[in-house]
């Protein structure tokens, strides 16, 4: 049960480990929390309220753009934008960096997948919103620009992502620990349910869409063969766990142990998942909850970003098991 913490509260408290940040920090996870529930309230109304289907536009990554996506998009800009904590922000909807209208106070930058897993949108199955903040490069935040959003993921001061699933749950991180808030929807706060999250070394899922099977590589291949092979001492075969949400095939594997992978394929060579605001945020809560993100070889935390939409193979969860998928993917097993 928890202690009635809210997420407001929480994040308070947090401050104190960023004496330096006058209280910014905490306004500018408010916000993102504010949004959240913004997004929740529509996508709990998806099939009630016209929102569900196409929008008719495709975005900068091809996508055929859904109904939802643009609504978590536009809300999230203009409910943290209107604040003025934010100097710049990049979305997966937008091609370009968004300045907010009053960016000359903000500190921040915020880069974000409104709704992750598009795809499930209308059959009811858990989607998500990514978040990633970093610190301006500047001081002068009419100054903001694209590299204040190209930062290292080990430059990031908080990362988190929301699940709208069977409950809505937003979890973050500052870099002191991964925390879990469910959303009451009696009292419309998100309460502290999963404090100090760690994530099982080792676990029994893994999640890659086999369907994909004819576009991986050698190393991809041997592995499905090796994690599906009779072996009770390491503990195989695992369970196969692919939702097509990541935040939700993530959660699951955070809270229950397990591996995600994207690998390179013959269709996205670099990996179909962005850096920016799908691998990076999720890599810092990974890694602050005990577990391993590379892209098969190197730190996601670690990529220097070139473009805000550039895109990397994922293998991120439980790292021994992360570590054994990774060998696979350099040849040495
Ligand atoms: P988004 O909906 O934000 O574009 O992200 C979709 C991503 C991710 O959520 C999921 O893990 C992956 O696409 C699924 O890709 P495949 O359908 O190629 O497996
Ligand atoms: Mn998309
Ligand atoms: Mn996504
Ligand atoms: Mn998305």
């Amino acid at each position: 049960m928890s202690n009635l913490i809210t997420i407001e509260r929480h994040i308070l408290e947090q401050q104190k480990y960023f004496p330096e940040a006058h209280g910014e920090l905490t306004d500018l996870l408010t916000d993102v929390a504010f949004a959240a529930k913004l997004v929740r309230r529509e996508v709990v109304r998806a099939g009630l309220v016209d929102i569900l289907g196409f929008a008719g536009s495709t975005n900068v990554q091809g996508e055929e753009v859904k109904k939802l996506d643009l609504f978590a998009n536009e809300k999230i800009i203009s409910a943290i934008g209107q604040h003025g904590r934010f100097a710049v922000m990049g979305s997966e909807e937008n091609e370009g960096i968004i300045i907010p209208p009053k960016n000359e106070t903000g500190s921040y930058a915020l880069l974000f997948d409104p709704l992750d897993g598009s795809s499930n949108i209308d059959v009811n199955v858990s989607v998500g919103t990514i978040f990633s903040i970093y610190r301006l490069k500047g001081d002068d935040p009419c100054k903001a620009s694209i590299n204040d959003c190209l930062q290292h993921g080990y430059e990031q001061v908080a990362a988190g992502y929301v699940i709208y699933g069977s409950s809505v749950v937003m979890v973050y991180t500052t870099g002191h620990g991964v925390h879990g808030f469910t959303y009451d929807p009696t009292i419309g706060e998100f309460l502290l349910s999963h404090e100090n999250i760690i994530t099982p070394k080792s676990g029994k899922y893994y999640s890659i869409n086999e369907g994909s099977f004819a576009q991986f590589n050698d190393g991809t291949k041997k592995y499905l063969d090796y994690i599906k092979e009779e072996d009770p001492a390491t503990n195989r075969p695992y369970s196969t766990r692919y939702i097509g949400s990541l935040v939700a095939d993530f959660h699951r594997n955070l809270l229950t142990g397990g591996v995600f992978v994207y690998p390179p394929t013959t269709k996205h060579l670099s990996g179909k998942l962005r850096l920016m605001y799908e691998a990076n945020p999720l890599a810092f809560i990974c890694e602050q909850a005990g577990g391993r993100a590379t892209d098969g070889r190197n730190r996601i935390l670690d990529i220097q970003p070139t473009s805000l939409h550039q895109r990397t193979p994922l293998y991120i969860g439980s790292e021994e098991d992360v570590i054994i998928a990774e060998e696979f993917e350099q040849g040495l097993r």
